[in-house]
């Protein structure tokens, strides 16, 4: 993990923040029900979006980032605890969570479907897991120029995976796809599944 990417992240972030990506937080974040858990919860920026949660849970393994999240605790209208530790581990017993939430995350996660699996033993069956993820594009000249620009991005940005295929990964976890929104030509993708665990 590199010192640089959690100091750049939030200013970086501002110009996509100020424009779509804040209606989608408060729209994804802000339906986010029940005891919730948050994946990878990097500089806290979702914390202010809560507001029909009970609890949050916020799991981020990156120190660095959790600083900044910290300090946006304040800012939060419902309890948040932080706790540090990686998706593929989680520190959980089964069937705790109402809802989980994950933006901008599952690019990054080392191990997308050790976690998808943690997620759903996590969850209660039924439950709703929300995510905002940046995915590999569909037509095969932006998705090769993807790849092409993977292995200097992954370096800038801490690991972070611009041509995962993170739909793809969910279908293949067992997750009940319920809805899909996509933005900017479908590098974003809004992703509403349900845990189906019997
Ligand atoms: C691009 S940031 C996104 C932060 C935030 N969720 C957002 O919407 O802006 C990706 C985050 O994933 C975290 N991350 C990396 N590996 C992870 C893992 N194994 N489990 C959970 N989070 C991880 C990083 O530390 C970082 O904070």
């Amino acid at each position: 993990m590199g010192s640089m990417f959690p100091k750049v992240y939030d200013v970086a972030m501002k110009p996509l923040e100020a424009t779509r990506f804040k209606k989608v937080r408060t729209g994804l974040v802000g339906n986010a029900e029940g005891r919730v858990l948050e994946i990878g919860s990097g500089t806290g920026i979702n914390f202010p979006y809560y507001k029909n949660a009970t609890q949050v849970d916020a799991i981020e393994p990156n120190p660095l980032m959790s600083k900044r999240a910290n300090e946006r605790l304040r800012y939060a209208r419902v309890p948040i605890q932080l706790h540090e530790c990686g998706a593929e581990s989680l520190p959980f017993a089964d069937d705790t969570f109402d809802t989980v939430v994950a933006t901008l995350v599952f690019c990054t996660i080392p191990d997308p479907m050790k976690a998808l699996a943690e997620m759903q033993r996590v969850s209660k069956p039924g439950a709703h897991l929300l995510f905002f993820e940046h995915v590999r594009m569909e037509p095969m000249l932006l998705s090769k120029t993807q790849d092409f620009l993977n292995p200097l991005w992954e370096k800038i940005c801490d690991g972070c995976q611009l041509n995962r295929d993170t739909l793809d990964l969910v279908k293949k976890s067992g997750i009940e796809v319920a809805k899909v929104e996509s933005y900017y030509a479908k590098l974003f993708l809004y992703i509403k599944g349900h845990n189906v665990k019997k």
